[in-house]
């Protein structure tokens, strides 16, 4: 082979590798999308941080009492799931209800107010994230009393089990939202 020959073989030969290099990546970056497209849009379940999150969540105020703990916990549950809580400590939680609208039958520790719905107790990160998607003609949110195997009063990370989250309306009526 003569010399010029040889280069050109040689050139072609870094051609096709730097084409098959650019396939590969090709065919990668396919593979990833694929792959996250496929992924469970349930993933809000999962700890963390979550695809969820990357939607602009208003921020929530929440109300509770000076001594409420697992007041707090759901606060920074919510937190993890990427919600701005601002957070007022109050003695005088039973007027802050009956101002919202929180009748005795629906009333938990806590009482949250965002984008003009309330959210009372251990609600879920996921049934607030649907609420303010799907905004229906209710008052808000609520998981009356408190649910032992809810967010903020299980260990972080657990599924919510046991127990329904309910819509209200202003007169106090309520519709099942979510069951656990
Ligand atoms: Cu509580
Ligand atoms: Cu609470």
């Amino acid at each position: 082979m003569s010399k010029t020959k040889r280069d050109t073989a040689g050139k072609r030969g870094s051609r096709i590798f730097s084409f098959s290099l650019i396939a590969l990546a090709v065919v990668a970056g396919l593979v990833a999308a694929m792959w996250s497209w496929m992924e469970p849009v349930d993933e809000a379940h999962a700890s963390g941080p979550s695809a969820a999150q990357t939607e602009q969540l208003p921020e929530i105020t929440v109300y509770k009492s000076p001594t409420c703990g697992c007041c707090t916990d759901w606060e920074v549950y919510l937190e993890k799931e990427g919600f701005k809580v601002i957070s007022h400590k109050r003695s005088n939680m039973d007027s802050i209800k009956k101002e919202l609208g929180v009748k005795s039958h629906l009333a938990s520790c806590h009482t949250g107010v965002i984008d003009g719905y309330v959210i009372e107790g251990h609600v879920p990160a996921d049934d607030i994230r649907r609420l303010l998607r799907d905004r229906p003609k209710v008052a808000g949110l609520t998981a009356p009393g408190m649910p032992q195997h809810s967010p903020g009063m299980q260990p972080p990370g657990e599924q919510p089990r046991g127990y329904n989250v309910l819509m209200f309306d202003k007169e106090g009526r309520t519709r099942v939202y979510t069951r656990y």
